[in-house]
């Protein structure tokens, strides 16, 4: 190694391991603060707790990519306060676009563009594309408003960790890596938004999420989902790595075929029949999607070495969270 190519790594590690004081607040207008100053902010939205940097900022959005230790070929999605921003940010807003705009925002829907040339091209991983999203949550409309610029904002966690459902679970992830923490209640869905390629004809869904492919198909009845398994070239990076894990082994249960084994928890929509250390019973597909992410992170702080999940059926957010629970149990 060279001595700049040494003196480079080593100030690589220093940033890796640098200390940030993280400030937990309530406010939003003192969270935006953080982000005029150039900082990066968590923040509650209806989905997952998001990580924010100002859009038009190239070392505020680098900062991100460290804190979460992203790989560097995973875009980011753009989060605006008012429609009016989207403007701002894309080439153009297709026709399929403007229906789901005008149908479901402000929502847990990210609609993926051609992008406008003034978003850095960090913002997308060099990607011409840029997803937008307008989140429904209270607290995040008015952070974004006080921000008084587009942000950019992954989920609030490290990288192929769960995403977090409440302001402890990003502080268990990101305190002394982050700025602030925008405490918030805990998210109301629990899965991340449907993101949506609104660049070709028809559109197509990259990835599951609140708004069901039924949902999407009322607004424009030629909507599809891609298949990444099938396709060699993923078309959304963020795909390709794996997600959503805990620690623990997950293993995917159908109904009858429930077994335990040392430190094992259960997730599903039935009681047990057998014991487990830790059990949780949801309501209906809608609790469990709301309830997985925390579950796993439960499960990780109890030392559970295997997560039994019970499947549901992959219609309305129960696509999402099949979706979710597979690329958890892929280790
Ligand atoms: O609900 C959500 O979407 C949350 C909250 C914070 O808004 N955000 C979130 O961001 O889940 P993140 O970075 O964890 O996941 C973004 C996903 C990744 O799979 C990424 O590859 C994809 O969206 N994505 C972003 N921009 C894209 C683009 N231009 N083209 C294709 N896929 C894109
Ligand atoms: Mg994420």
């Amino acid at each position: 190694m060279s001595s700049v190519e040494s003196s480079f790594a080593f100030f690589a590690a220093l940033r890796e391991t640098s200390f940030v004081q993280t400030v937990l607040t309530k406010s939003p207008t003192e969270a935006a603060e953080f982000i005029k100053r150039g900082g990066i902010v968590a923040f509650p939205t209806e989905t997952v707790y998001g990580l924010g940097a100002n859009i038009f900022d190239e070392k505020a959005i680098a900062k991100i990519f460290t804190a979460k230790q992203r790989p560097n070929d995973n875009p980011l999605i753009a989060h605006v306060g008012d429609a009016e921003q989207i403007e701002l940010l894309t080439a153009e807003i297709t026709g399929s676009a403007r229906k789901f705009i005008e149908a479901f925002f402000p929502a847990p829907l990210t609609l993926v563009l051609p992008k406008a040339a003034r978003v850095p091209m960090i913002a997308t991983a060099n990607l011409e594309t840029i997803g937008v999203r307008m989140p429904k949550n209270s607290v995040a409309r008015e952070f974004l408003r006080a921000c008084e610029t587009p942000l950019v904002a992954p989920s609030a966690n490290l990288s192929g960790r769960p995403s977090p459902t409440t302001w402890q679970a990003v502080f268990e992830d990101l305190n002394g890596r982050i700025d602030c923490i925008l405490k918030g209640e805990r998210t109301e869905i629990g899965l991340e938004s449907t993101v949506v390629d609104c660049t070709s004809e028809k559109p197509f869904i990259l990835r599951a999420g609140a708004i069901g492919l039924e949902e999407l198909q009322k607004i424009v009845p030629e909507t599809w989902i891609y298949n990444v398994k099938e396709n060699e070239m993923a078309r959304s990076p963020g795909l390709k790595h794996r997600h959503y894990a805990p620690r623990a082994k997950v293993v995917l249960i159908g109904e009858g075929e429930m077994r335990n084994a040392d430190s094992s928890a259960f997730i599903g929509l039935r009681k047990p029949e057998i014991e487990f250390d830790l059990v949780k019973v949801c309501a209906s597909v809608e609790e469990y999607a709301h309830e997985l992410f925390a579950f796993f992170r439960d499960c990780d702080r109890k030392n559970i070495e295997t997560i039994y999940c019970q499947t549901v059926v992959e219609n309305g957010i129960g696509l999402a969270l099949m979706d979710r629970l597979k690329r958890a149990s892929e280790k």
